[in-house]
């Protein structure tokens, strides 16, 4: 395997064939932990499909480089009614080993049984989703990718509605995973977070503003070019498909002239 795990060429994704995140060039390195972020409605969530092969690029290509995946879409995105309990939503990471139909081995229960003690939801097992707070729904989900053993882990905005103490947990567990040489994507909101945790940063406005070390992507500069494009987006544009970057932009839209 390479050093690359992702690689962005020109990729353009969207919905109904109206581009959502347009002409995405760069690359991701294997073993590493960056943070995805963005104004709302920038398309981080949007990337994170992409990657994990839900939406199909309009145009360009991800290319990847894994053997498994972890993928914990945005919480606005989970039925959380639906009646299962914590071990149901957790044994469903054995589903890449084992099948939709295999059975657990007493090696994977006691392998789950060591997820949740590492997400501190020992006793939860057989607790419905509908009734775990935020924090807790999170430290789930985290313990269903542990399962998973994924070697790219993709979160999206996994700090939102959870309290201080959580996030600090998660925080912990995300860079053992990067220790242990996993690649890790996370979208999320709080610069400071990002600052003190996550050596590299990808900056989003509808195309990626900047992607490298932190210090060197979070920059007034750039994060006022990011609101100068995000501003600039027409929803409503036609679809460009000319393939040209955001250099050529000055500021102004490219991809829906
Ligand atoms: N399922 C969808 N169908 C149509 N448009 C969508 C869908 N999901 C997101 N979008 C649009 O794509 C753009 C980027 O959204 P998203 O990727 O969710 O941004 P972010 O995660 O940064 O808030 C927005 O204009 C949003 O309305
Ligand atoms: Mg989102």
């Amino acid at each position: 395997m390479s050093d690359t795990c992702l690689k962005f060429d020109n990729l353009t994704l969207g919905y109904q064939g109206h581009a959502a995140v347009h002409h995405l060039s760069g690359e991701i390195r294997r073993g590493t932990l960056t943070a995805v972020v963005g104004a709302n409605g920038s398309g981080k969530s949007t990337l994170m499909k992409g990657i994990a092969g839900i939406l199909k690029p309009i145009s360009g290509a991800c290319i990847s480089e894994f053997s498994r995946l972890a993928y914990l879409p945005q919480q606005s995105e989970l039925d959380r009614t639906f009646p299962a309990r914590v071990i149901d939503l957790v044994s469903l990471g054995f589903w890449q080993k084992r099948g939709l139909l295999g059975r657990m081995t007493p090696a994977d229960k006691t392998d789950l049984a060591a997820c949740l003690a590492a997400v501190g939801l020992t006793g939860f097992e057989k607790r419905p989703l509908d009734s775990l707070s935020g924090g807790q729904m999170q430290r789930a989900l985290f313990a269903r990718a542990m399962v998973q053993d994924a070697d790219l882990i993709l979160l999206d905005e996994p700090f939102n509605a959870v309290d201080e103490r959580t996030i600090g947990d998660l925080v912990v567990l995300v860079k053992r995973w990067v220790a242990e040489g996993r690649t890790v994507l996370c979208v999320l909101h709080d610069h400071a977070l990002v600052r003190a945790h996550f050596p590299r940063t990808l900056l989003m406005a509808r195309t990626l503003v900047g992607c490298g070390a932190t210090d060197t992507v979070l920059t007034v500069d750039n994060l006022l070019r990011a609101r100068g494009f995000q501003e600039a987006w027409d929803d409503n544009a036609a679809w460009c498909g000319d393939g040209r970057s955001l250099d050529d932009a000055s500021g102004q839209v490219v991809a829906h002239v």
